[in-house]
């Protein structure tokens, strides 16, 4: 059975189908799924929209719109996410970077060119490689999921970045005074908010790259106390924050240097950095 659609009829078709079910960008993720069926970029697809959708491409494309449709976020289906300019792997055993945390990189390009960085939860290893394609510094990487820290190292291979992974809990295998620098995008959304949270997240990406316990807290109340041992004197601490984190974060950092709290492009406050005396 052969589709008789156009590959641009087609994704008129999908678009409405996605709008019906209430999914953003419906137009967007059409053509990002098509795009990936048929293994060509999104500006080939809308130069061929005449063209004639091919039966193999039709049967993909079908895939992908019923699990999209399922709530499976497009990056686990194209596998793919873009984040500072290149193009990372993603697979559901790590979260999907966000632009948001962009602004760790940028920080850190600022702050400090050279030294020795650890990033800490590296799911997909977004900070660590930009980091270590972006400056001269010494980059380390740990995760506590064995699964998050292949991924990253498949990224790494990929993107040609000399990043040393391991697994671990926190900072449990670090040496004191070790680093310069330590960044750590931690799970920290509320489980007292899971109800309201969007299911393309609470129900398909790691639950571990997630939740901070009740209050969203946890991984906060652990990193900051080790991070001073693991810290040189005059050493960094770039964490990104959640919604409901600042003020307590803030305190937390209390007797730390050199403390501020950057703002993402939204005018949210994102970013706590802060100096170990
Ligand atoms: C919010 S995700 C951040 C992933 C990546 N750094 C990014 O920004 O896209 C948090 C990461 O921390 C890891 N993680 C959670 N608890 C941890 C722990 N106790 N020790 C080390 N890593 C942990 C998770 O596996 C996950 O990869």
């Amino acid at each position: 059975m052969t589709p008789d659609l156009t590959i641009g009829q087609a994704l008129a078709q999908a678009a409405e189908m996605l709008q019906r079910a209430a999914v953003g960008a419906p137009r967007l993720t059409a053509e990002v799924l098509l795009a990936h069926a048929l293994g060509k970029d999104r500006s080939w697809i809308i130069a061929h929209s005449p063209d004639p959708l091919t039966e193999l491409a039709w049967i993909h494309f079908g895939r992908y719109l019923h699990q999209r449709l399922e709530g499976v976020p497009t990056q686990y289906i194209t596998r793919r996410q873009e984040f500072y300019g290149r193009e990372f792997l993603v697979s559901p055993d790590v979260l999907i970077p966000r632009p948001e945390t962009e602004h760790i990189v940028e920080a850190v390009v600022e702050l400090v060119p050279r030294g020795r960085v650890l990033d800490v939860g590296t799911g997909s290893g977004a900070i660590a490689i930009s980091i270590a394609l972006e400056t001269q510094t010494a980059v380390f990487a740990s995760d506590v999921s064995l699964a998050a820290v292949r991924v990253a190292r498949e990224n790494a291979r990929r993107l040609g970045a000399a990043v040393r992974f391991y697994c671990a809990d926190l900072l449990s295998a670090a040496p004191a005074a070790s680093f310069d620098v330590i960044t750590c995008n931690p799970p920290y959304v509320p489980e007292r908010d899971k109800p309201g949270i969007q299911r393309e997240v609470r129900d398909h990406e790691p639950q571990v790259a997630l939740w901070g316990g009740y209050d969203g807290m946890d991984v906060y109340r652990r990193l900051i106390p080790e991070a001073w041992r693991v810290l040189k004197p005059g050493g960094w601490l770039l964490m990104e924050l959640g919604y409901s984190a600042v003020r307590p974060v803030t305190a937390m950092l209390n007797e730390w240097a050199g403390g501020e709290i950057r703002g993402d492009l939204a005018g949210l406050p994102r970013v706590a950095i802060a100096r170990r005396p």
